[in-house]
């Protein structure tokens, strides 16, 4: 990506009409912040949240776990819906937009929610689900998915979402992995306009694990008939009592495991505390996108993923505010669609990726002009760095040069944004992301570890003490844990993505790990590899990225035969594989088949030659090489 330079002139600076409502008016904060940042979150951890009792030490820090909060105790799902029961019972928590247009939106106040999370936890622990047992959760962008990971709070149940578009082999992987015994799922939902089933799907994932017991909503058609392992959501709502007392937990009992990918094959158990996390979500939504009682918040991320868990749920929740969910695709049944439910809900805020973007830009310009758009305020993007051309078009076109773009850079292992540029401070520089959240530290490293010069390309790493958000290791996995993100730098943790920082201004330049972002989905080039050396006749294979227009990046793969020739119906055959072994984002745009695999003398793939191939670029380090004839041979095919 091309390096932008920042110059004054080409700054958005925060208009007036931010700067009048803006929580955090001037850049004060971060100095107030880094002068003592255990100080500064605790004293936001105790304004933020209800607490049944406080901790005597704010932060405890032995490399490489560290401990927020702890002998402090709260109940999440108070934090999140009960206090807000006496001032705010009858606002909208949350409105529900299905995808078909013939369905109508659903709106569920403070009061409504509260009733079926209560509920819902009765329906729990009547199945025998207690305090620190793992709920697996395999819902698509419905309400109900929403009262499932509250009532597990309320329990103190772990609960772990599995993203509704991942195949049954990948859902199979994560009940295994957790050992849930209790698995919340729907008979399907709509996409595109189309029915998309799950309970196949859970059927066939749920063979071999510890599962006994799959509660099922009820979304696409009624009266269908399932096994005794299956019992219906609606009907066990409707029986249970419409209180549970919340269980009070430590601060730094897990709140909830969520997978994702990492360079090996197998994807990472992140697990996120529950004091740390709650401060944290409540903190940078408040912050980041200003967020006051009459807002109405739209995150566009699915809860599959960590932008869907923190923005589009909690953070809102916890600021007792208003969130909006969408069932379907954007461009369902046009391109008008998203616009059509800001202009409906006049929503406030709203976040989603530059792969959406970049879509919508693709579309062109027209279905934007018949919308309004005028109840915007704020508007922000995530999952992966977003080009000057983009937020350009997203900054006039949808915010109408009016409303500052916040650009959040995070992670699902840092539970909340980390850098993004804060509404009424700013600045707002295409492709900048912003400043370290305030009581939060950056710097970008050489591959020693030391601090490089400002301006330089390097390491990203977070410093101590390490933010509230932080994920609290890999679970039952310590060693990967240590292994993935404290063991290159000392003492620092390892984001895994370049960056550069220009006046304590950081731009991230993307991952320096085998971590790909297709559509600003977290995919592992070895979790693709394993699941096509699975098929039959696959002697081995290499995946790499290349760019694309619309999502960022897409998957390659070169593939080696144990024997035979390619056809082109072997190419549809593994990608349809790849579809089921993992899900559709994973499917390759393009299959080579090869008869060798560049590598070094010690067997290693060397996938950035590929790399350099698929990019036309002069491919380097061929002198390293057991086999340089590989490298023409490919270079003939492509
Ligand atoms: C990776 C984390 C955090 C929510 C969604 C993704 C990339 C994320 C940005 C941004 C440039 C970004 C990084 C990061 N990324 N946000 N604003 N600018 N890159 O979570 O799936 O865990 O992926 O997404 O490479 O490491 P995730």
């Amino acid at each position: 990506m091309k390096k932008y330079i920042i110059k004054k002139g080409d700054k958005y600076w925060p208009s007036n009409e931010i700067k009048k409502i803006a929580w955090i008016k001037d850049n004060k904060i971060y100095k107030q912040a880094d002068k003592n940042p255990v100080k500064f979150w605790d004293k936001l951890a105790k304004e933020g949240l209800i607490w049944e009792k406080s901790w005597k030490k704010t932060y405890i820090e032995k490399l490489p776990y560290f401990w927020w909060f702890k002998g402090g105790k709260l109940n999440f799902c108070i934090n999140a819906l009960d206090r807000h029961l006496k001032d705010k019972g009858d606002k909208t928590a949350l409105i529900w937009v299905p995808e078909p247009t013939s369905e109508k939106t659903v709106k569920l106040t403070y009061n409504e929610l509260s009733k079926k999370v209560n509920k819902f936890a009765n329906v729990l622990e009547k199945l025998g689900v207690k305090k620190g047992d793992v709920v697996a959760i395999y819902l698509p962008m419905i309400p109900e998915v929403l009262i499932a990971i509250l009532a597990c709070t309320r329990i103190g149940a772990i609960h772990s979402v599995v993203f509704s578009a991942f195949s049954a082999d990948a859902l199979k992987t994560r009940l295994q992995d957790g050992k849930a015994k209790i698995l919340i799922s729907a008979d399907g939902y709509y996409r595109r306009g189309e029915k998309e089933y799950l309970d196949k799907k859970v059927n066939k994932a749920i063979i071999g694990t510890k599962v006994r017991k799959v509660i099922i909503v009820n979304r696409l058609s009624k009266n269908k008939k399932y096994s005794r392992k299956f019992i219906s959501f609606e009907k066990e709502i409707e029986k249970a009592d419409s209180y549970y007392k919340p269980r009070m937990m430590n601060s730094e009992d897990p709140l909830f495991i969520l997978y994702t990918s990492g360079t090996t094959g197998k994807p990472k158990g992140v697990v996120h505390d529950i004091g740390g996390y709650a401060t944290y979500a409540y903190w940078t939504t408040k912050w980041n996108f200003n967020l006051h009682n009459d807002d109405v918040m739209w995150c566009t991320a699915d809860v599959g993923w960590i932008t869907g868990h923190t923005y589009a749920f909690y953070g809102p929740l916890l600021n007792g505010g208003t969130t909006v969910i969408y069932e379907g695709t954007p461009d369902y049944p046009n391109y008008n669609r998203w616009w059509n439910i800001i202009d409906k809900n006049k929503i406030t805020v709203f976040y989603t990726a530059p792969t959406a973007i970049r879509m919508f830009m693709k579309a062109g310009e027209k279905f934007l002009k018949k919308h309004k758009l005028n109840t915007l305020r704020i508007i922000g993007t995530v999952g992966e760095p977003i080009d000057k051309d983009t937020w350009e078009w997203y900054f006039k076109k949808v915010g109408k040069s009016r409303c500052p773009i916040i650009d959040t850079w995070w992670q699902t292992e840092t539970g909340g944004s980390l850098i993004n540029s804060l509404p009424g401070v700013g600045p707002f520089i295409p492709t900048i992301s912003g400043y370290s959240f305030p009581g939060t530290k950056h710097i970008v490293v050489n591959e020693k570890g030391k601090k490089v010069k400002d301006g330089k390309i390097g390491s990203l790493v977070q410093l101590s003490p390490f933010a509230p958000g932080m994920l609290h290791g890999i679970y039952k996995n310590p060693k990967k844990y240590k292994d993935t993100y404290f063991k290159r730098f000392r003492n620092k943790y390892d984001t895994s993505d370049g960056a550069y920082i220009k006046n304590k201004l950081i731009r991230i330049t993307g991952r320096t790990d085998d971590v790909i972002k297709v559509a600003g989905h977290r995919l592992s080039t070895a979790e693709l590899e394993n699941a096509i050396n699975k098929y039959s006749n696959i002697n081995e294979s290499a995946v790499v990225s290349i760019p694309d227009k619309i999502k960022g990046e897409v998957p390659v793969s070169f593939v080696v035969l144990k024997s035979g020739n390619s056809t082109l119906s072997l190419e549809k055959q593994l990608k349809k594989h790849i579809d089921k072994t993992i899900g559709p984002i994973a499917r390759p745009s393009k299959i080579y088949f090869v008869k060798e695999l560049p590598k070094t003398r010690s067997g290693k793939i060397m996938r950035r030659i590929l790399k350099n191939i698929l990019n036309k670029e002069k491919p380097e380090g061929l002198m390293t090489l057991v086999n340089p004839d590989s490298v023409k041979e490919i270079e003939k095919i492509i």
